[in-house]
């Protein structure tokens, strides 16, 4: 079996580089932190124990690690005196026999299988420490790897130790490394703090190794960009786009059509179906789930929202609702938590809804807001309706039958029912229930003051135009 026994997450740097409040390594990337990245590429190598380092920020990596990854164990390095220190700490307690592996907590981008061919190749050579390589266009600030005649690894030498022959080198120490326990226990015992940092470096354990006689491999990765780290924004951005493409060939495979992959942001977690067709500028984060045949966008942002099959979200923001099939949605909808557009409904121009149902078929066009309110099928909700359901102090609820008709305008002020199949008149401010059949009116009766304009505008544009109509001064 080749899993690793053990996996070493280090994960303990300040992160200085992202003046950052929060630690680097939770710092998210298309909906997973860059920690959470890493571990999902060990997750299927199956190894019996993993141990993640944490320093910096240690409060918060330890409670997000026991959301993401329970079975994880933490290491405390209080003082950061290095890689090879903070491996040192990782072995105390762990298993004795077997393989190790060990990697950075903050390259996101590398994945299971190139994990996976890396410690295939380790153990068809019977290699006791390998190390993952890349060709950088530009190496600066990795470790070089230097290779000796026979073209195999040497040591490890850090950029700031390197001289101009080293620094010359493009091959770079990618921090992915497999061990044979054993090898690796007497080797780290041997670091010393002999460099320009003082610290313990975990690379210098490929030299020890080889001098005890034993097989050390430089194993080059095809695909420099899944070794790349994250120090600072620039690079999580340069990560984040490479992840954004990633996602959004994979979707794009599974038969949805992104009509510009470059403003198309789709988080790990979302589920596209087959002849969905995204339009410019949408975000899908979250849990976010799409139907078949449902067309989303132009620049709408979904977040944990259920499309149904065939609906369609034109430039609205929408999050934690359900949106049923063939349901229609903006543009320019704002669609809060707990919105249940059921299939056929419709959510149009510049509508505000939450915590709402919207039964089969009913509709809400426009310029309305919706708030703790049931509404049943067929029912036609009058544009610019407001339901009024907060009286300073609480949230009330509205019930709204089926086959109803609210007229334009209309306040309906909660608590409050519409029977099934009743209407209310434009402009009412609906304060009692209206029972099914009935319609309710409540608004002042009109008075029309006749001459008015003429006598109290006299000489207007308008005073004019209602003459040329034949108005009169009279009463
Ligand atoms: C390290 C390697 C370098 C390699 C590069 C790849 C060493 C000495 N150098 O350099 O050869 O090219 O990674 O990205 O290993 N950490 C701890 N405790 C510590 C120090 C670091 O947990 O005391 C963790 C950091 O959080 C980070 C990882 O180890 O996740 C690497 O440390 P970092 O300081 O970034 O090392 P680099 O200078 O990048
Ligand atoms: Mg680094």
């Amino acid at each position: 079996m080749n899993n690793p026994d053990v996996v070493i997450v280090l994960a303990a740097g300040e992160g200085t580089r992202m003046k950052s409040s929060t630690s680097k390594v939770l710092h998210p990337i298309a909906g997973r932190s860059i920690l959470g990245h890493v571990l999902a590429a060990v997750e299927p190598l199956g190894a019996q124990e993993l141990r993640v380092v944490i320093g910096a920020h240690k409060d918060s990596v330890q409670d997000h690690l026991s959301q993401i990854a329970p079975a994880a164990l933490t290491v405390y390095q209080a003082e950061r005196n290095g890689t090879g220190h903070a491996v040192q700490l990782a072995l105390a307690g762990a298993a004795t026999t077997g393989t190790v592996l060990v990697l950075a907590g903050d390259t996101p981008l590398l994945t299971a299988s190139t994990l996976k061919e890396f410690i295939a190749v380790h153990h068809a050579n019977e290699s006791a420490a390998s190390v993952l390589t890349a060709d950088l266009p530009d190496p600066f600030g990795y470790g070089r790897i230097v290779r000796d005649d026979e073209g195999a690894i040497s040591r490890i030498v850090e950029e700031r130790d390197a001289d101009e022959e080293v620094a010359a080198i493009s091959e770079i120490n990618t921090g992915v490394y497999l061990f044979d326990n054993g090898a690796l226990r007497e080797a780290a015992a041997k670091i010393s703090k002999d460099n320009s940092q003082g610290e313990l470096y975990l690379t210098d354990v490929i030299a020890l190794i080889k001098d005890a006689g034993k097989v050390a491999l430089a194993i080059r990765s095809n695909d420099y960009t899944e070794t790349l780290g994250i120090n600072d924004r620039s690079q999580l951005a340069e990560c984040t786009a490479i992840m954004r493409d990633r996602i959004n060939d994979e979707v794009m495979k599974s038969g949805v059509t992104i009509i510009d992959p470059t403003t198309t942001w789709i988080d790990v977690g979302v589920k596209i179906a087959h002849d969905v067709v995204i339009h410019p500028g949408c975000v899908l984060a979250g849990s976010t789930t799409v139907d078949s045949g449902a067309v989303i966008g132009p620049r709408s942002t979904l977040t944990n929202v259920k499309v149904g099959a065939g609906a369609r979200v034109i430039e609205s923001t929408c999050s934690d609702s359900e949106i049923g099939a063939q349901a229609n949605v903006g543009p320019y909808s704002f669609l809060r938590p707990g919105t249940k557009l059921a299939a056929n409904s419709k959510a149009g121009a510049y509508v505000e809804i939450k915590n709402s149902t919207i039964g089969e078929g009913s509709k809400v066009p426009h310029l309305s807001y919706v708030g703790d309110a049931t509404i049943g099928s067929g029912t036609n909700i009058g544009a610019a309706t407001i339901f009024v359901n907060y009286d300073g102090v609480e949230k009330h609820q509205t019930v709204v039958g089926d086959e109803v008709r609210i007229g334009s305008d209309t306040m309906l002020v909660a608590p409050v029912t519409i029977g099934d199949g009743a209407y209310t008149a434009a402009g009412s401010i609906i304060t009692e229930d209206v029972p099914a059949g009935s319609i309710g009116v409540a608004r002042a009766k009109q008075r029309n003051v006749l001459g008015w304009v003429l006598r109290k505008r006299a000489g207007s544009s308008s005073a004019e135009a209602a003459k040329r109509a034949g108005a009169t001064e009279r009463e």
